[in-house]
């Protein structure tokens, strides 16, 4: 028996550093998979690849920032697995380093929308779904949010992504209390810089010494493990780890801790 054997999990921006490494480590562990992406190209590439190594995959390409994208996540989820066990809400972009006052308002609209109204429209489509089926059958149900640690503390040079990822740890703990005794659990993961291309590529600009800049105030001087986050991730979803609901859990060096 697998940890996650038969269970129907979404992954939003499955093709993304951790996306992709949070749909392998569930697949290995027996789930079902709904994966999303705005890319779609590298979603039917990442469906086809966990499906030839035996992975059950649906697969269906949007925008988080869309509401109707969620409905349809909705239809499709009941229709192919009988409704959600975990949903796993990751997408996410950062607007570039900069000084909170040379941030242009589009940029900082577009940051809020993926990543703070995009997880409110996936949490209010998931919850809907997942209480009903509580409701009717007594099966628990998880949400992971991938917030960030900059959703703890503040983030110079990255005023706005900062306020989002707090907005997604509100949004976390609100929804727990509202849903303790409804059957559902909600928590956040929150890494602190990992070995992603967000982090190398759009936050330290790639370069030679962009790790060495990224790891100067991470107590254990390195960056995260994509590993490392995924474990997390699947921590907060086990349904072994019943009690948890509500946390924002540091996966940052000690960096939350000083
Ligand atoms: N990489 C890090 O160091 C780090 C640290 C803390 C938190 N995070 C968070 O982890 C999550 C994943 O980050 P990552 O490093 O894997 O980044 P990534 O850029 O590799 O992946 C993000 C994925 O989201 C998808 N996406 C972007 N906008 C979308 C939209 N509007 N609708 C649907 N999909 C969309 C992208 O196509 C991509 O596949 C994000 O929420 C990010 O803020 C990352």
């Amino acid at each position: 028996m697998r940890r996650f054997d038969g269970l129907a999990v979404f992954v939003s921006g499955a093709t993304g550093g951790f996306g992709v490494g949070i749909a392998e480590a569930f697949a290995r562990e027996g789930a079902r998979l709904l994966l999303t992406d705005i890319d779609a190209d590298r979603l039917g590439d990442l469906a086809a690849r966990l499906e030839r190594d035996g992975a059950d995959v649906a697969l269906i390409a949007g925008d988080v920032t869309d509401e109707r994208h969620f409905a349809d996540v909705s239809a499709l989820a009941e229709e192919r697995f009988g409704g959600l066990d975990i949903a796993v809400n990751n997408a996410g972009i950062v607007h570039p380093p900069k000084r909170l006052a040379e941030v242009t308002a589009d940029e900082a609209m577009r940051v809020v929308m993926v990543d703070l109204l995009g997880v409110f429209l996936a949490m209010k489509q998931q919850l809907a779904g997942m209480e009903a089926r509580f409701r009717a059958t007594g099966r628990p149900a998880a949400i992971v949010n991938i917030a960030s640690v900059a959703g703890l503390r503040g983030a110079p040079m990255l005023s706005v992504y900062a306020a989002a990822k707090h907005g997604v740890v509100g949004l976390t703990r609100s929804a727990a209390a509202e849903y303790a005794r409804r059957g559902i659990r909600i928590n956040a993961v929150c890494p602190a810089f990992a070995r992603t291309p967000m982090a190398l590529d759009e936050i330290a600009g790639g370069g030679p010494d962009a790790e060495a800049q990224m790891v100067r105030g991470i107590p254990m001087r390195r960056l995260g493990e994509v590993a490392e986050v995924v474990s997390a991730v699947l921590f907060a979803a086990d349904p072994v780890n019943g009690f948890m609901t509500g946390a924002a859990l540091p996966v940052d060096g000690g960096l939350a801790a000083i």
